[in-house]
């Protein structure tokens, strides 16, 4: 093999060293040096998209320009056949990007890629995976329906090898799954260390940019959460999308993380079903429909995830505790946050909660940060308190503060028309935000309120 220079590098902050430390000297982080291929020689066998051989020295050096003198063309991107995928995309796949697709395993990432390998009619698509055999991808294939007959399978974890096959079948879309299963012949360490994900991704890049192809890239993410381990694929790709959602249920969540091409607020939803990922284009009719009828502890709240507003059902159980210690659970919603909301119902409206076990579930299976969703959790838990249900005609959007002041949330007028058109006659709101907002516009009767008390009078 090849002479390769070798040098340490932190993960955190970047400093390097000739030989490898515990404690990085610059920031302070114990464990965080990895060696990294710095200098390597023998890259021949890479394929046709070689980088430019001249030195530096020799390329003709760029000069400033006014800003407006550059011109640009819009590039034409590539349409996916799938809706919630165009989305989080800002609009298509972007030609010559990289995008990484994270998530748990078994959360659906090779199927929604191979999904899309399958759907991309008129081009020729390689899917290459690591992770299973040409048989298995053949009968996931089987089970998610048409064919397309210009999908190329390759299992293969060589770059080397990966290369010289995509020279000679020149395909138009490449999705590579994964990228811990790669392996570069150029760093010595295992498939899967931080210097193999960093070196396979550096070589898919440069391929991706000389080429114009775009690559799907899958990445598993580790159990802190980041995409192989320290979060070094993220600033190298163009576009990072998270699939995340409860294994047992079947809502997924595509969410854009980083976009150069796009908005980063952008959501798709999809539901795992037998036959493959279904997109699903108006999620808040499904989580709602299995209302049959009014139950207690459940309330409706107003939520935006990314730019899509999403009415999503609140669901609370308030019992006596038999067990010394009351319980608190929540699925789906801040624990702290709903130990906060607790703690302002019991100070503020005097209701007595100390005793009681409280469990609260976002229905659905979707996990949600949105502070509006506030209001909907002190409805959902006082109307199971009280065992009095809440009419099933009534929403909530608002943030709840320390002293139960109900504070404005974003974006209302999104919530408000979302509300309506879902059939919803009344709405709670802070007083805050309907200033300045023509409520007479939208055919939902809304209720501004001020304070928690308010809004507990006027619901029970
Ligand atoms: P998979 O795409 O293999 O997950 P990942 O690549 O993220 O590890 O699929 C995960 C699960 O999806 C698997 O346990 C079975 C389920 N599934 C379905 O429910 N329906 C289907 O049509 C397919 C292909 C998979
Ligand atoms: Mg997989």
């Amino acid at each position: 093999m090849a002479k390769i220079k070798t040098l340490y590098f932190c993960q955190k902050c970047g400093a390097q060293s000739a030989k490898w430390i515990g404690r990085c000297p610059s920031c302070g982080e114990w464990n965080t040096y990895v060696e990294e291929v710095v200098e390597k020689e023998n890259n021949q066998s890479t394929g046709s998209w070689k980088p430019p051989t001249a030195s530096p020295a020799a390329k003709t050096s760029a000069k400033p320009r006014p800003i407006g003198e550059i011109h640009y063309e819009e590039e034409a991107r590539i349409d996916t056949h799938d809706g919630e995928l165009n989305r989080v995309l800002g609009g298509g796949l972007v030609p010559g990007s990289l995008v990484l697709i994270g998530g748990e395993p078994g959360i659906g990432k090779s199927t929604l890629m191979l999904q899309i390998a399958m759907s991309l009619r008129q081009l020729k698509v390689l899917y290459i995976s690591g992770e299973e055999s040409e048989q298995q991808i053949k009968m996931r294939a089987e089970r998610l329906g048409d064919q397309h007959p210009g999908c190329y399978i390759l299992t293969e974890t060589n770059t080397q090898n990966i290369f010289r096959q995509i020279d000679q079948l020149q395909p138009n879309v490449v999705v590579v799954d994964s990228i811990q299963t790669l392996q570069s012949g150029l760093v010595e360490s295992g498939a899967g260390s931080v210097s193999q994900v960093r070196e396979c991704t550096a070589e898919l890049l440069k391929y991706a940019k000389e080429t114009g192809v775009p690559v799907l890239l899958i990445g598993h993410i580790t159990k802190d959460g980041s995409i192989a381990g320290p979060k070094i694929l993220e600033h190298m790709v163009d576009t990072v999308l998270q699939f995340e959602g409860d294994r047992h249920l079947s809502y997924r969540i595509l969410r854009t993380i980083k976009n150069r091409f796009g908005s980063t607020s952008e959501l798709g939803i999809y539901e795992m079903q037998g036959a493959g990922l279904r997109q699903v284009s108006n999620p808040s009719e499904i989580l709602l429909s299995q209302r049959t009828e009014t139950l207690s502890g459940i309330a409706i709240g107003a939520t935006l995830e990314g730019n899509r507003p999403l009415l999503v059902e609140v669901q609370a159980l308030v019992s006596p505790a038999t067990y010394g210690t009351p319980q608190r659970s929540s699925t789906g919603f801040d624990s702290k946050r709903l130990q906060m909301l607790l703690a302002v119902l019991e100070k503020r409206s005097g209701l007595r909660l100390g005793q009681h076990d409280v469990f609260l579930n976002i229905a659905g299976g979707l996990r949600l940060e949105d502070p509006a969703l506030d209001l909907a959790v002190c409805a959902a838990v006082v109307s199971s308190l009280n065992d009095i249900p809440l009419s099933g005609e009534t929403c909530l959007a608002a943030e709840v503060g320390l002293s139960g002041e109900i504070r404005a949330v974003s974006r209302l007028d999104q919530r408000l028309s979302e509300s309506e058109k879902l059939g919803f006659q009344e709405m709670y709101i802070s007083q805050f935000n309907a200033r300045g907002l023509d409520l007479g516009r939208f055919g939902i009767r809304v209720h501004p309120v001020g304070r928690l008390d308010e809004v507990l009078t006027g619901l029970f």
